[in-house]
Protein backbone atom coordinates (compact mmCIF):
# COMPACT_ATOMS: atom_id res chain seq x y z
CA UNK A 1 0.00 0.00 0.00
CA UNK A 2 1.20 3.06 -0.52
CA UNK A 3 0.09 6.75 1.56
CA UNK A 4 -0.21 9.84 0.99
CA UNK A 5 0.04 11.16 4.97
CA UNK A 6 -0.68 14.75 4.75
CA UNK A 7 0.47 17.23 7.93
CA UNK A 8 2.72 14.28 8.72
CA UNK A 9 5.37 16.27 10.62
CA UNK A 10 2.65 17.60 13.21
CA UNK A 11 2.06 15.93 16.57
CA UNK A 12 -0.88 13.11 15.39
CA UNK A 13 0.38 12.81 11.77
CA UNK A 14 3.73 11.62 13.02
CA UNK A 15 2.85 9.39 15.50
CA UNK A 16 0.34 7.84 12.48
CA UNK A 17 3.49 7.67 9.72
CA UNK A 18 5.36 5.72 12.64
CA UNK A 19 2.42 3.49 13.54
CA UNK A 20 1.76 2.90 10.01
CA UNK A 21 5.56 1.63 9.78
CA UNK A 22 5.67 -0.41 12.67
CA UNK A 23 2.11 -2.07 11.54
CA UNK A 24 2.79 -2.50 7.71
CA UNK A 25 6.30 -3.52 7.17
CA UNK A 26 5.95 -3.30 3.30
CA UNK A 27 4.29 0.13 3.03
CA UNK A 28 5.45 3.34 1.55
CA UNK A 29 4.70 6.48 3.24
CA UNK A 30 4.38 10.17 1.29
CA UNK A 31 4.68 12.40 3.91
CA UNK A 32 3.83 15.92 2.43
CA UNK A 33 4.01 18.95 5.31
CA UNK A 34 4.73 22.82 4.86
CA UNK A 35 6.07 22.55 8.24
CA UNK A 36 4.41 25.57 9.84
CA UNK A 37 5.54 26.45 13.51
CA UNK A 38 3.67 23.56 14.80
CA UNK A 39 5.41 20.67 11.64
CA UNK A 40 8.58 19.21 13.41
CA UNK A 41 11.60 17.32 11.52
CA UNK A 42 12.41 16.24 14.85
CA UNK A 43 9.03 14.13 15.25
CA UNK A 44 10.39 11.83 13.12
CA UNK A 45 13.87 11.77 13.72
CA UNK A 46 14.03 8.32 14.37
CA UNK A 47 12.82 7.31 10.88
CA UNK A 48 15.08 9.62 8.92
CA UNK A 49 16.62 6.23 7.18
CA UNK A 50 13.79 4.65 6.60
CA UNK A 51 13.55 4.54 3.05
CA UNK A 52 9.86 3.71 2.94
CA UNK A 53 8.98 7.04 4.28
CA UNK A 54 9.38 9.88 2.03
CA UNK A 55 9.34 13.59 3.29
CA UNK A 56 8.19 16.42 0.80
CA UNK A 57 8.25 19.87 1.94
CA UNK A 58 5.27 21.24 0.41
CA UNK A 59 2.13 23.01 0.69
CA UNK A 60 -1.74 21.21 0.39
CA UNK A 61 -2.85 24.08 -1.63
CA UNK A 62 -0.13 23.60 -3.97
CA UNK A 63 -2.54 22.40 -6.69
CA UNK A 64 0.21 21.49 -9.61
CA UNK A 65 2.40 19.76 -6.55
CA UNK A 66 -0.75 17.64 -5.31
CA UNK A 67 -1.64 17.25 -8.57
CA UNK A 68 1.71 15.72 -9.09
CA UNK A 69 2.07 13.12 -6.19
CA UNK A 70 -1.79 11.66 -6.65
CA UNK A 71 -1.08 11.09 -10.15
CA UNK A 72 1.93 9.37 -9.33
CA UNK A 73 0.02 6.72 -7.96
CA UNK A 74 -1.50 6.83 -4.16
CA UNK A 75 -3.51 3.79 -3.08
CA UNK A 76 -4.80 6.02 0.23
CA UNK A 77 -4.93 9.49 1.11
CA UNK A 78 -5.10 10.46 5.22
CA UNK A 79 -5.48 14.47 4.98
CA UNK A 80 -4.04 15.87 9.03
CA UNK A 81 -2.88 18.91 7.24
CA UNK A 82 -4.63 21.21 9.23
CA UNK A 83 -4.11 24.60 11.21
CA UNK A 84 -5.29 23.54 14.28
CA UNK A 85 -5.18 25.55 17.40
CA UNK A 86 -8.31 27.32 18.38
CA UNK A 87 -6.66 30.31 20.32
CA UNK A 88 -4.35 30.90 17.13
CA UNK A 89 -7.98 30.93 14.66
CA UNK A 90 -9.78 33.69 17.51
CA UNK A 91 -6.74 35.91 16.78
CA UNK A 92 -6.14 35.23 12.93
CA UNK A 93 -8.33 32.88 11.27
CA UNK A 94 -7.44 33.41 7.48
CA UNK A 95 -4.69 30.87 7.56
CA UNK A 96 -7.65 28.03 8.78
CA UNK A 97 -9.81 28.88 6.20
CA UNK A 98 -6.70 28.75 3.24
CA UNK A 99 -5.62 25.36 4.99
CA UNK A 100 -8.29 23.91 6.46
CA UNK A 101 -10.98 24.70 3.75
CA UNK A 102 -9.06 25.69 0.13
CA UNK A 103 -6.53 23.03 0.87
CA UNK A 104 -8.78 20.15 1.55
CA UNK A 105 -10.17 21.44 -1.54
CA UNK A 106 -7.24 20.70 -3.91
CA UNK A 107 -6.18 17.45 -1.97
CA UNK A 108 -10.31 16.23 -3.07
CA UNK A 109 -9.97 17.47 -6.75
CA UNK A 110 -5.96 15.79 -7.03
CA UNK A 111 -7.98 12.39 -5.72
CA UNK A 112 -11.27 13.01 -8.29
CA UNK A 113 -8.93 13.47 -11.16
CA UNK A 114 -6.13 11.09 -10.29
CA UNK A 115 -8.29 8.18 -8.68
CA UNK A 116 -7.57 6.88 -5.02
CA UNK A 117 -8.86 3.53 -2.92
CA UNK A 118 -9.93 5.69 0.07
CA UNK A 119 -9.32 9.15 0.97
CA UNK A 120 -9.87 9.90 4.96
CA UNK A 121 -10.87 13.27 6.07
CA UNK A 122 -9.55 13.54 9.45
CA UNK A 123 -12.50 15.94 11.08
CA UNK A 124 -12.95 16.69 15.18
CA UNK A 125 -15.53 16.37 17.71
CA UNK A 126 -15.59 20.41 17.80
CA UNK A 127 -17.89 20.03 14.80
CA UNK A 128 -20.92 19.56 16.36
CA UNK A 129 -20.50 22.49 18.63
CA UNK A 130 -20.78 22.83 22.30
CA UNK A 131 -22.86 19.46 24.43
CA UNK A 132 -23.18 21.26 27.51
CA UNK A 133 -25.64 18.70 28.86
CA UNK A 134 -27.17 15.37 27.91
CA UNK A 135 -25.67 12.64 25.45
CA UNK A 136 -22.71 12.46 23.36
CA UNK A 137 -22.64 13.46 19.56
CA UNK A 138 -23.31 10.67 17.34
CA UNK A 139 -22.86 11.06 13.71
CA UNK A 140 -25.87 12.00 12.66
CA UNK A 141 -26.16 15.09 14.83
CA UNK A 142 -26.17 18.46 13.60
CA UNK A 143 -23.41 20.44 12.96
CA UNK A 144 -22.89 23.21 15.31
CA UNK A 145 -19.34 24.48 15.29
CA UNK A 146 -18.58 28.16 16.78
CA UNK A 147 -14.88 29.02 16.53
CA UNK A 148 -13.27 29.65 13.61
CA UNK A 149 -11.34 26.68 13.96
CA UNK A 150 -14.22 24.49 14.25
CA UNK A 151 -16.06 26.40 11.73
CA UNK A 152 -12.99 25.64 8.83
CA UNK A 153 -13.06 21.71 9.88
CA UNK A 154 -16.89 21.76 9.61
CA UNK A 155 -16.34 23.09 5.95
CA UNK A 156 -13.57 20.31 4.74
CA UNK A 157 -15.68 18.02 6.43
CA UNK A 158 -18.63 18.48 4.17
CA UNK A 159 -17.15 19.43 1.31
CA UNK A 160 -14.91 15.62 1.26
CA UNK A 161 -18.55 14.40 2.12
CA UNK A 162 -19.55 16.21 -1.23
CA UNK A 163 -16.71 14.38 -3.49
CA UNK A 164 -18.37 11.06 -2.30
CA UNK A 165 -22.11 12.32 -3.38
CA UNK A 166 -21.40 13.92 -6.25
CA UNK A 167 -18.56 12.64 -7.72
CA UNK A 168 -17.93 9.29 -5.81
CA UNK A 169 -15.04 10.05 -4.56
CA UNK A 170 -14.15 6.65 -2.17
CA UNK A 171 -14.02 9.41 1.11
CA UNK A 172 -14.21 8.12 4.87
CA UNK A 173 -14.31 11.07 7.51
CA UNK A 174 -13.49 10.63 11.07
CA UNK A 175 -14.17 12.99 14.14
CA UNK A 176 -12.04 12.64 16.93
CA UNK A 177 -11.98 13.75 20.54
CA UNK A 178 -9.12 15.31 22.27
CA UNK A 179 -5.41 13.58 21.92
CA UNK A 180 -3.11 13.43 23.95
CA UNK A 181 0.53 11.91 23.67
CA UNK A 182 4.11 12.55 22.53
CA UNK A 183 5.53 15.08 19.66
CA UNK A 184 2.13 17.55 20.58
CA UNK A 185 3.12 21.00 20.36
CA UNK A 186 3.57 22.81 23.46
CA UNK A 187 0.72 25.58 23.04
CA UNK A 188 -1.97 22.73 23.79
CA UNK A 189 -3.49 22.25 27.65
CA UNK A 190 -1.21 19.05 28.47
CA UNK A 191 2.07 19.56 26.87
CA UNK A 192 1.82 23.56 27.32
CA UNK A 193 1.16 22.34 31.18
CA UNK A 194 3.88 19.92 31.30
CA UNK A 195 6.30 22.11 30.05
CA UNK A 196 5.49 25.31 31.78
CA UNK A 197 5.22 23.45 35.51
CA UNK A 198 9.14 21.60 34.32
CA UNK A 199 10.01 25.10 34.13
CA UNK A 200 8.39 26.19 37.55
CA UNK A 201 5.80 28.88 35.62
CA UNK A 202 2.41 29.15 36.14
CA UNK A 203 0.20 27.58 34.12
CA UNK A 204 -3.15 29.52 32.60
CA UNK A 205 -6.84 27.93 33.06
CA UNK A 206 -9.05 29.55 31.26
CA UNK A 207 -12.33 30.36 33.31
CA UNK A 208 -13.67 28.37 35.95
CA UNK A 209 -11.32 25.55 34.53
CA UNK A 210 -14.49 23.33 34.53
CA UNK A 211 -14.62 22.86 30.51
CA UNK A 212 -14.57 19.64 29.99
CA UNK A 213 -12.69 17.29 27.15
CA UNK A 214 -12.82 13.32 26.37
CA UNK A 215 -9.46 12.10 26.39
CA UNK A 216 -7.57 10.22 23.56
CA UNK A 217 -4.27 8.55 23.79
CA UNK A 218 -2.97 9.65 19.88
CA UNK A 219 -2.20 5.63 19.59
CA UNK A 220 -5.62 4.32 19.98
CA UNK A 221 -6.41 7.57 17.46
CA UNK A 222 -4.29 5.84 14.94
CA UNK A 223 -5.39 2.67 15.26
CA UNK A 224 -8.76 4.47 14.90
CA UNK A 225 -7.96 5.75 11.43
CA UNK A 226 -6.49 2.33 10.61
CA UNK A 227 -9.94 0.50 11.00
CA UNK A 228 -11.50 3.12 8.69
CA UNK A 229 -9.11 2.84 6.27
CA UNK A 230 -9.90 -0.85 6.38
CA UNK A 231 -13.46 -1.40 7.17
CA UNK A 232 -15.24 1.79 7.11
CA UNK A 233 -17.74 2.42 3.93
CA UNK A 234 -17.43 5.46 1.67
CA UNK A 235 -19.39 8.06 2.29
CA UNK A 236 -19.20 7.23 6.12
CA UNK A 237 -18.70 9.31 9.00
CA UNK A 238 -16.58 7.60 12.38
CA UNK A 239 -16.52 9.27 15.54
CA UNK A 240 -13.16 8.50 17.35
CA UNK A 241 -13.35 9.08 21.43
CA UNK A 242 -11.53 8.01 24.03
CA UNK A 243 -14.14 7.49 26.60
CA UNK A 244 -12.48 9.81 29.12
CA UNK A 245 -14.89 12.92 29.72
CA UNK A 246 -12.90 14.72 32.10
CA UNK A 247 -13.21 18.63 33.36
CA UNK A 248 -9.67 20.98 32.80
CA UNK A 249 -9.33 20.80 36.41
CA UNK A 250 -8.98 17.57 36.72
CA UNK A 251 -6.07 16.99 34.03
CA UNK A 252 -4.21 20.20 35.55
CA UNK A 253 -4.48 18.85 38.87
CA UNK A 254 -3.28 14.93 37.57
CA UNK A 255 -0.25 16.78 36.08
CA UNK A 256 0.44 19.00 39.23
CA UNK A 257 0.00 16.08 41.17
CA UNK A 258 2.73 13.52 39.10
CA UNK A 259 5.33 16.72 39.06
CA UNK A 260 4.34 17.45 42.65
CA UNK A 261 4.14 21.02 42.08
CA UNK A 262 2.53 23.51 44.58
CA UNK A 263 -0.79 25.38 43.99
CA UNK A 264 0.51 29.10 43.95
CA UNK A 265 1.68 27.55 40.10
CA UNK A 266 -2.49 27.71 39.37
CA UNK A 267 -3.45 30.62 37.50
CA UNK A 268 -6.96 31.09 36.67
CA UNK A 269 -6.98 33.90 33.51
CA UNK A 270 -9.75 35.28 31.25
CA UNK A 271 -11.51 32.29 29.25
CA UNK A 272 -11.49 31.70 25.96
CA UNK A 273 -13.67 34.06 23.65
CA UNK A 274 -16.54 32.04 23.06
CA UNK A 275 -15.23 28.95 25.08
CA UNK A 276 -17.17 25.43 24.27
CA UNK A 277 -18.23 24.13 27.45
CA UNK A 278 -18.16 20.55 26.55
CA UNK A 279 -17.65 17.64 23.89
CA UNK A 280 -18.70 14.83 23.89
CA UNK A 281 -18.76 11.39 21.33
CA UNK A 282 -20.39 8.67 20.98
CA UNK A 283 -18.32 5.77 19.20
CA UNK A 284 -20.44 3.21 19.16
CA UNK A 285 -20.52 3.16 15.11
CA UNK A 286 -16.79 2.45 14.74
CA UNK A 287 -16.66 -0.09 17.58
CA UNK A 288 -19.30 -1.89 15.58
CA UNK A 289 -16.17 -2.55 12.72
CA UNK A 290 -13.76 -3.57 16.17
CA UNK A 291 -12.11 -0.85 17.09
CA UNK A 292 -12.06 -0.01 20.82
CA UNK A 293 -9.74 2.62 22.67
CA UNK A 294 -6.33 0.40 24.48
CA UNK A 295 -4.78 2.61 26.40
CA UNK A 296 -5.93 3.30 29.95
CA UNK A 297 -6.34 6.76 30.61
CA UNK A 298 -4.60 7.23 34.09
CA UNK A 299 -1.46 5.35 32.66
CA UNK A 300 -1.80 7.35 29.36
CA UNK A 301 -1.24 10.71 31.05
CA UNK A 302 1.51 9.63 33.52
CA UNK A 303 3.67 8.16 30.34
CA UNK A 304 2.80 11.32 28.23
CA UNK A 305 3.90 13.83 31.28
CA UNK A 306 6.72 11.41 31.42
CA UNK A 307 7.43 12.08 27.59
CA UNK A 308 8.10 15.55 28.24
CA UNK A 309 10.12 14.77 31.45
CA UNK A 310 12.51 12.88 29.55
CA UNK A 311 12.49 14.75 26.09
CA UNK A 312 13.66 18.42 27.35
CA UNK A 313 15.93 18.44 24.01
CA UNK A 314 12.20 18.22 21.92
CA UNK A 315 10.40 20.85 23.18
CA UNK A 316 12.95 23.50 24.70
CA UNK A 317 13.94 24.62 21.58
CA UNK A 318 10.32 24.87 20.22
CA UNK A 319 9.78 27.58 23.16
CA UNK A 320 11.39 30.59 22.02
CA UNK A 321 11.57 33.22 18.78
CA UNK A 322 8.07 33.20 17.19
CA UNK A 323 6.74 30.68 20.21
CA UNK A 324 7.23 33.53 22.77
CA UNK A 325 5.91 36.02 20.54
CA UNK A 326 2.49 33.81 20.45
CA UNK A 327 2.75 33.68 24.55
CA UNK A 328 3.14 37.64 25.42
CA UNK A 329 -0.25 38.01 22.98
CA UNK A 330 -2.09 35.41 24.22
CA UNK A 331 -1.09 35.18 27.73
CA UNK A 332 0.73 37.95 29.57
CA UNK A 333 -1.40 41.02 30.89
CA UNK A 334 -4.36 38.61 29.86
CA UNK A 335 -6.95 39.71 33.22
CA UNK A 336 -6.45 37.33 35.90
CA UNK A 337 -10.32 36.55 37.45
P1 LIG B 1 -0.60 19.91 14.47
O1 LIG B 1 -0.87 21.37 14.51
O2 LIG B 1 0.31 19.30 15.47
O3 LIG B 1 -0.03 19.51 13.03
C1 LIG B 1 -0.53 20.04 11.83
C2 LIG B 1 0.50 19.74 10.75
O4 LIG B 1 -0.03 20.22 9.49
C3 LIG B 1 1.84 20.44 10.95
O5 LIG B 1 2.89 19.53 10.75
C4 LIG B 1 1.85 21.54 9.90
O6 LIG B 1 3.15 21.87 9.43
C5 LIG B 1 1.01 20.90 8.80
N1 LIG B 1 0.39 21.90 7.91
C6 LIG B 1 -0.27 23.03 8.27
N2 LIG B 1 -0.66 23.71 7.17
C7 LIG B 1 -0.25 22.97 6.10
C8 LIG B 1 -0.37 23.16 4.70
N3 LIG B 1 -1.00 24.23 4.18
N4 LIG B 1 0.15 22.22 3.88
C9 LIG B 1 0.80 21.13 4.41
N5 LIG B 1 0.96 20.94 5.72
C10 LIG B 1 0.43 21.85 6.55
O7 LIG B 1 -2.03 19.23 14.49
P2 LIG B 1 -2.55 17.85 15.12
O8 LIG B 1 -2.99 18.10 16.49
O9 LIG B 1 -1.58 16.79 14.80
O10 LIG B 1 -3.87 17.64 14.24
C11 LIG B 1 -3.83 16.89 13.04
C12 LIG B 1 -5.23 16.81 12.46
O11 LIG B 1 -6.10 16.19 13.40
C13 LIG B 1 -5.86 18.17 12.16
O12 LIG B 1 -6.59 18.06 10.96
C14 LIG B 1 -6.79 18.42 13.34
O13 LIG B 1 -7.86 19.25 12.97
C15 LIG B 1 -7.24 17.00 13.65
N6 LIG B 1 -7.64 16.73 15.04
C16 LIG B 1 -6.78 17.03 16.07
C17 LIG B 1 -7.14 16.67 17.37
C18 LIG B 1 -6.22 16.95 18.54
O14 LIG B 1 -6.62 16.73 19.69
N7 LIG B 1 -5.00 17.39 18.34
C19 LIG B 1 -8.37 16.04 17.61
C20 LIG B 1 -9.23 15.79 16.53
C21 LIG B 1 -8.83 16.12 15.25
O1 LIG C 1 -11.59 18.30 20.50
C1 LIG C 1 -10.65 18.13 19.49
C2 LIG C 1 -9.81 19.38 19.38
O2 LIG C 1 -8.97 19.39 20.54
C3 LIG C 1 -8.96 19.44 18.13
O3 LIG C 1 -9.80 19.48 17.00
C4 LIG C 1 -8.05 20.68 18.16
O4 LIG C 1 -7.19 20.70 17.04
C5 LIG C 1 -7.20 20.62 19.42
O5 LIG C 1 -6.42 21.79 19.52
C6 LIG C 1 -8.09 20.48 20.65
O6 LIG C 1 -8.86 21.70 20.88
P1 LIG C 1 -9.09 22.27 22.36
O7 LIG C 1 -9.39 23.70 22.25
O8 LIG C 1 -10.04 21.41 23.11
O9 LIG C 1 -7.61 22.00 22.97
P2 LIG C 1 -6.67 22.91 23.90
O10 LIG C 1 -5.55 22.01 24.32
O11 LIG C 1 -6.35 24.21 23.28
O12 LIG C 1 -7.59 23.18 25.16
C7 LIG C 1 -8.11 22.12 25.95
C8 LIG C 1 -8.91 22.75 27.08
O13 LIG C 1 -8.00 23.41 27.95
C9 LIG C 1 -9.91 23.78 26.60
O14 LIG C 1 -11.09 23.72 27.41
C10 LIG C 1 -9.20 25.10 26.85
C11 LIG C 1 -8.33 24.81 28.06
N1 LIG C 1 -7.06 25.58 28.11
C12 LIG C 1 -6.24 25.52 27.02
C13 LIG C 1 -5.07 26.26 26.98
C14 LIG C 1 -4.18 26.22 25.77
C15 LIG C 1 -6.70 26.32 29.23
O15 LIG C 1 -7.43 26.32 30.24
N2 LIG C 1 -5.55 27.03 29.19
C16 LIG C 1 -4.71 27.05 28.12
O16 LIG C 1 -3.68 27.75 28.15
Amino acid sequence: MKYLVTGGAGFIGSNFVHYLLQTYPGCTVINLDKLTYAGNLDNLKDIAGDARHHFIQGDITDETLVESMFCEGIDVAVNFAAETHVDRSIGDPAAFIKTDVYGTYVLLEAAKRCGIKKFIQISTDEVYGSIEHGRSSIETDQLLPRNPYSASKAGADRLAYSYYATYGVPVCITRASNNYGPYQYPEKLIPLFVTNLLENKPVPIYGDGRNVRDWLHVMDHCRGIDCVIRNGADGEVYNIGGGNERENIEIVNLMFGHLGKPESLKQYVKDRLGHDRRYSLDSAKLARLGWRPQVEFAAGIRETIDWYVKNRWWWEKLKSGEYWEYYRKQYVDREQK
